[in-house]
């Protein structure tokens, strides 16, 4: 049985400065997966500092913490079957050098520091990141004509 879940995704700030909105949202879109929510925003950095709460103390916090309020981001939830993996997988390793070809992070991007996107890590995560990051009424369900062409 597969299940039907929701994720949330994030074009970072070097993502929207690159101008990869486009090349990026389009293949998860390409993929099949299906945009139920979307925003662009900037991002305040209390926001930031929730959404990046659980690295808090590691060498990279600080600079993680100024990366992702640069500049917008692109705010995303995404709908599809084993959704939460499927996206990671598109998505790609942390480390761009160690993610799989075809990947968003290995084709577009060299490091970690600088690594596009974001991307729930589990269940959990996912809940909780799209409740941070989306109010209820900012989420749409819609049918999608192409759906009996992805879905089986
Ligand atoms: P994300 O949360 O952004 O989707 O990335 P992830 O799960 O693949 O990686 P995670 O371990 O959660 O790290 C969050 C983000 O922190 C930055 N980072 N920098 N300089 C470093 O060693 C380092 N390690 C992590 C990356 O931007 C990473 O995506
Ligand atoms: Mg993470």
């Amino acid at each position: 049985m597969t299940t039907l879940e929701r994720t949330f995704f994030m074009i970072k700030p070097d993502g929207v400065q690159r101008g990869l909105i486009g090349e990026i949202l389009g293949r998860l879109e390409r993929r099949g997966l299906k945009f139920v929510g979307m925003k662009f925003m900037q991002v305040s950095r209390e926001l930031a500092e929730e959404h990046y709460a659980v690295h808090k103390g590691k060498p990279f916090y600080a600079g993680l913490i100024e990366y992702i309020i640069s500049a917008p981001v692109v705010a995303c939830v995404v709908e599809g079957p084993n959704a939460i993996a499927v996206v990671r997988q598109t998505v790609g390793a942390t480390r761009p050098h160690e993610a799989a070809p075809g990947s968003i992070r290995a084709d577009l991007a060299v490091m970690v520091g600088r690594n596009l996107v974001h991307a729930s890590d589990g269940p959990e995560t996912a809940q909780t990141e799209i409740g941070l990051w989306f109010r209820p009424d900012e989420l749409t369900s819609w049918d999608r004509a192409a759906d009996r062409w992805i879905l089986e």
